[in-house]
């Protein structure tokens, strides 16, 4: 019998989560006013292309995504949504009233163009731990959006977080040294979260070619891709941008 090649600890295949809140934006630019673009029709795209996951973000000044959407979404989806929200009772009443399988905790600020930095979880370990215990009741499950740091993955941990989403936003920019100290900080903390048994998801500012350097990251389980894949979708169509992300999922996992 053939032995099997595949690495000790990496599970085969990289999830691909995609972000369909900028679709979104396109109808919000004309307040909402137009019938398109219809987001269920780009979520078929998503799914078509190889999307394991759906991912929206229902931000508290609506810029994009509206109730609407999620409970279209949630009602309509082949595949997991996962819903980005503020820590709020606002938005933790939106969780429970519609039940996406997955929630991404994230920070939010009103004026920010998109989301800036990760989640301090460990100065709200008590508030988050309260909010992961209701969406517990219906089955929900909770990541957290954070930097990779070993205190905020422990924090993680301790307050309910199934899986830890590290922000790649700032990595994917910086060169060098300067990147080589980052890319450490994202083996250190991944490794702690493996650890202590939390998933490792990855997000943020990711085209093809950081994706597939990312890929690299020890246990990485997941990652969420929204703002790039919807302007390639622009130029080649949604189903072949998602296509050609996972084939480097794929190929990055496997190198
Ligand atoms: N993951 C999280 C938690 C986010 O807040 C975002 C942005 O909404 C993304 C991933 C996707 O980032 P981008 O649109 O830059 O791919």
């Amino acid at each position: 019998m053939k032995k099997k090649s595949r690495k000790k600890n990496k599970p085969s295949n990289i999830r691909l989560g995609v972000n369909l809140d900028h679709v979104a934006t396109l109808r919000q630019v004309r307040g909402g006013s137009t019938p398109y673009p219809d987001l269920l029709l780009f979520v078929k795209k998503a799914v078509a292309g190889g999307a394991d996951q759906i991912t929206i973000h229902l931000r508290e000044d609506r810029r994009h995504i509206q109730e609407q959407d999620l409970a279209r979404i949630v009602k309509s989806c082949k595949v997991t949504v996962n819903l980005e929200m503020a820590v709020s009772e606002e938005m933790t009443q939106m969780a429970l009233k519609y039940t996406p399988g997955y929630v991404c905790l994230v920070p939010e600020k009103r004026q920010e163009l998109t989301t800036e930095g990760g989640l301090n979880v460990a100065a709200k370990e008590f508030e988050i731990k309260s909010l992961v215990d209701k969406l517990k009741t219906k089955k929900i499950r909770v990541s957290t959006f954070i930097e990779p740091s070993i205190l905020q993955v422990e924090a993680s941990k301790r307050a309910g977080a199934v899986a830890i989403e590290f922000h790649t936003g700032k990595w994917v920019h910086l060169k060098g040294s300067q990147a080589r100290d980052e890319w450490s900080r994202l083996v250190e903390a991944a490794e702690r979260a493996h650890t202590l048994g939390l998933q490792v998801h990855a997000g943020h500012g990711l085209d093809y070619a950081s994706t597939s350097k990312i890929a690299k990251l020890p246990h990485l389980e997941e990652v969420n891709i929204g703002h790039f894949l919807v302007c390639e979708a622009l130029a080649v169509g949604m189903k072949k941008s998602v296509q050609h992300m996972k084939k480097i999922l794929k190929k990055g996992r496997n190198s």
